[in-house]
């Protein structure tokens, strides 16, 4: 990969024109906060709706979920969150910062960077544990009564909701449940811009299985999920899978593998596939009482069905998507960023430039706009040289540019350029749309 990227460029570059924004900027920042810009939405919102179109819309084995963030207490009882979701954390007596003691490798003393937490002079306090739920209050008395938590997974929404998909669709096992939502876990060590982050927005499906059959699904997902990536456009040789080490496993794994990508901070985690037997289901079924099973009519089985579960970051999987598609080159003695994301993905389908501000161009732009804008979103541009409105749009990744020029006011044809090539075609407006959705539906 052109390794022009660095998280500085995306950074600058995602602030400059509408990515990202640090949240609360106008106060100092809230730090691992951040806010999406009018392309950064769009950007994020084509990388869910891929998900969902992969995970649900083309499948007759899968439906879709939306729960809500605050749920029962004692689901995070069941679920093994109040006891074990936590992460050992270290402060330094000295700076007072805070580490987690088992990435204290990966870590750097705020006062002394060249130096690891502990090798600074400052002494490290004993590691003790830190639970990563947030918590708030139900209603208005603050008492521990009312404690409610911030979801830290959007799963168990899914595995307390089992029993009504069951009663409310015609799903058999095996079969999936998918949902796409916010989750909160208050992180000792966020960080690189919007991967790491406390508030963040999950793409999950819990898979049902017959016990047995576990197996052979654990692997179908681990394959399809990498694909997944590669169909939009992110390159094979910075995408991996990594089997999780039995001590890395979570308490509800009996296995578990992440698909990883190449950042310019190291491989990372985008999604974990794991195996999550039937500790869920079994669990809440301990703890609500409830007959938590399904019946197979045709060979008259009863059993819990074990769960493989595919769990992607929407955050992380819209940064590698930003950070993949980063490119520079040359153009006009300049070097120019040029965002080469794959149609589907791109948050501007088009944009539409009348060649000159006179001859009707500018009205005939806006009409051929007017056109586009019911099937895509699209841009009209007419400020400065068309090199330079080009190049605004390759900054945003906009894969197509429609320019209307002289001819089209005698023909009623347009040149359609591609971003990545720079070819340009001529061809009537009437055709526009169809060509449009030919190229982008790939
Ligand atoms: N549900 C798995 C996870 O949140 O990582």
């Amino acid at each position: 990969m052109s390794r022009a990227v660095t998280m500085e460029k995306v950074v600058n570059l995602a602030k400059r024109r509408g990515f990202a924004f640090q949240s609360s900027e106008i106060y100092g920042g809230l730090a691992s906060c951040w806010d999406y810009g009018p392309v950064g939405i769009e950007l994020k919102r084509n990388v869910k709706e891929a998900w969902w179109r992969e995970m649900v819309l083309t499948r007759s084995d899968i439906v879709g979920i939306d729960c809500s963030i605050l749920m029962h207490p004692r689901v995070w009882e069941a679920s093994g969150h109040v006891a074990g979701f936590t992460d050992p954390m270290v402060d330094c007596k000295k700076c007072k910062e805070r580490f987690r003691a088992d990435k204290l490798s990966d870590a750097r003393c705020p006062e002394r960077p060249s130096k690891r937490p502990g090798e600074c002079g400052g002494e490290l306090t004993e590691a003790r544990q830190f639970n990563l739920m947030f918590k708030t209050f139900m209603g208005p008395v603050e008492e521990s009564a009312n404690v409610v938590f911030m979801r830290p997974e959007t799963a168990q929404g899914i595995f307390v909701n089992f029993l009504n998909i069951l009663n409310s669709s015609r799903q058999k096992v095996p079969f999936g449940i998918a949902q796409i939502g916010k989750s909160f876990r208050n992180e000792i060590t966020p960080g690189n811009f919007l991967f790491r982050t406390r508030e963040f927005e999950q793409m999950e499906m819990e898979f049902f299985v017959k016990p047995g059959e576990d197996d052979k699904w654990y692997e179908y997902w681990r394959e399809r999920r990498l694909q997944w990536y590669q169909q939009y456009g992110i390159r094979s040789e910075n995408l991996r899978l990594r089997e999780h080490e039995k001590d890395e496993l979570a308490h509800y794994a009996k296995g578990c593998v992440d698909v990883e990508y190449q950042f310019p901070f190291g491989w990372s985690e985008l999604e974990g596939i794991a195996n999550r037997t039937d500790f869920d289901l079994k669990r809440h079924a301990e703890y609500s009482g409830k007959d938590i099973s399904y019946y197979n009519e045709e060979t008259k089985e009863r059993f819990v069905p074990y769960v493989i579960e595919p769990a992607a970051g929407a955050d992380r999987a819209t940064l590698a998507f930003l950070v993949d598609a980063y490119d520079e080159d040359e153009a006009e003695g300049e070097t120019r960023a040029v965002l080469r994301f794959h149609p589907r993905i791109a948050p501007v389908k088009a944009a539409v430039f009348p060649l000159m501000r006179k001859d009707g161009q500018p009205e005939k732009a806006m009409e051929v706009l007017a056109l586009l804008r019911r099937h895509f979103p699209v841009q009209y541009d007419q400020a400065g040289s068309i090199g330079r409105r080009y190049r605004r749009q390759d900054e945003i990744g906009t894969p197509f540019g429609i320019t209307v020029d002289h001819q089209t006011m005698q023909d009623s044809t347009v040149t359609l350029r591609e971003r990545d090539t720079m070819q340009q075609v001529r061809l009537p407006i009437d055709r526009l749309v169809d060509e449009l959705k030919r190229r982008i539906e790939i």
